[in-house]
């Protein structure tokens, strides 16, 4: 009888191991959910009524930058470390031996997700897709790949559990109802409501509505920040400078309502994640880029600064690379640079230093420096072999 149960217990207790992921928890936070809006220039978007509404609740970003236009290389940027020189928002699709934040938060467990708003079914790969709610009856193109940047990565779309891990709003009302929102969240909504073709007052008001349940203190048990932020400006003339606000419970009281003057990129929430939870890095531009003020004071993080060319910050038009849309300006894909340390003091990712061994005459342009580049200013391949063996 004692054996029996005691058996038992031991199943139950194996269950519970392999069963749902325990929430690894962060320095500064528990969650991390980003919400993308499109196509405003920050000193617009400062302006209007929904965005002061929600400032009020959180701290604003003042001098944060994108990557490039148009829309899609902002998003591939954030969630690998580089646009490979996307200067376009056509199809577009990298080797597996390109990885992701997917990838750093699965070796320490943490799940992850993504949600867009209209995508027709879990792990869909297409182009577009209409709407399913009837908001724009005349309108297709609610859903778009450009604006869901996991499905261009084969490294997420040949493993089959990350591909079931995007998928729509209606199913983050359903995971929101049964707390099951996965600890790094990433969503787009339709080109209604993120603004692409409507304008700046629907998207504020959208995300104003959209984001007050999420934001309460009790709308997780853990520590949740929410990121709303945009892809890119709307003028191509000038810096590409964008509005983003860091909401929600993780959020110390005393911050609430505050700015934060630190130079940050779409880079920033890779580095950020990454000092937050311990782990290790892409070997990209997430080295060097600046962690979010408020993560890196609860961690005691004294490393953010300026890059050295802050001051003539553009990031308006595409530096090369593989997947720039004119031959001339088309090269291969940067080695990863494997010595670098990232902002929680680790390394490149073990995986990554599988998939890229070693080569003679190789060169990254990786150099953790934190500096910006555009065509204008172009990434400057290192003269040193810096992964000979
Ligand atoms: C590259 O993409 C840009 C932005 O969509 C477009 O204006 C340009 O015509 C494209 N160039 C080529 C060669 O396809
Ligand atoms: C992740 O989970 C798997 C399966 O439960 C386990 O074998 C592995 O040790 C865990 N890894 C970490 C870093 O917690
Ligand atoms: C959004 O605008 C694009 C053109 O930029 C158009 O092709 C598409 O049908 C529009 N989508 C909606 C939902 O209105």
């Amino acid at each position: 009888m004692a054996r029996t149960s005691l058996i038992l217990l031991g199943l139950v207790a194996g269950f519970q191991a392999t069963g749902a992921a325990k929430l690894v928890p962060g320095k500064g936070f528990d969650r991390l959910v980003t919400i993308w809006l499109e196509n405003q220039d920050y000193a617009k978007v400062v302006l209007d009524d929904a965005f002061k509404d929600l400032k009020k609740q959180g701290i604003s970003l003042t001098r944060t930058f994108a990557a490039t236009h148009p829309s899609q290389p902002n998003y591939l940027a954030a969630i690998a470390g580089d646009y490979f020189g996307c200067n376009h928002d056509e199809f577009a699709r990298m080797s597996e031996s390109v990885f992701t934040v997917a990838d750093l938060l699965e070796s320490k467990n943490i799940s992850w997700g993504g949600y867009f708003e209209d995508l027709p079914g879990p792990g869909f790969m297409g182009d577009y897709s209409d709407g399913v709610d009837g908001m724009t009856p005349t309108g297709d193109w609610d859903y778009v790949r450009k604006h869901n940047p996991f499905v261009t990565f084969d490294s997420v779309t040949n493993q089959g559990h990350r591909l079931l891990q995007l998928l729509s709003f209606g199913d983050y009302h359903r995971d929101f109802a049964a707390k099951r929102v996965p600890q790094f969240v990433f969503m787009t909504p339709n080109m209604m409501h993120d603004g692409h073709n409507t304008t700046l007052e629907v998207a504020t008001k959208w995300s104003r509505d959209f984001i007050k349940p999420m934001i309460t203190d009790k709308a997780f048990d853990e520590r949740t920040l929410v990121i709303l932020t945009y892809d890119e400006s709307e003028t191509y003339e000038k810096p590409n400078q964008i509005a983003t606000l860091l909401l929600g419970s993780a959020i110390p009281a005393h911050l609430r309502g505050t700015e934060d003057n630190t130079f940050y990129t779409h880079y920033s929430m890779l580095s950020t994640i990454e000092y937050n939870w311990d782990l290790p890095n892409l070997g990209r531009y997430d080295v060097g880029a600046n962690v979010f003020k408020f993560v890196a004071d609860a961690g005691g993080y004294e490393h953010n600064k300026d890059p050295e060319n802050a001051a003539a910050v553009d990031n308006s038009l595409s530096y090369f690379g593989i997947l720039h849309n004119e031959t001339e300006h088309v090269v291969p894909i940067p080695r990863p640079n494997l010595k670098l340390i990232g902002s929680s003091g680790r390394g490149v990712l073990e995986d990554i230093k599988k998939a890229w061994p070693p080569a003679k005459k190789d060169r990254t342009p990786y150099d953790g420096s934190g500096r910006v580049h555009d065509a204008g200013n172009p990434p400057v391949y290192g003269k040193e072999n810096v992964n000979t063996p």
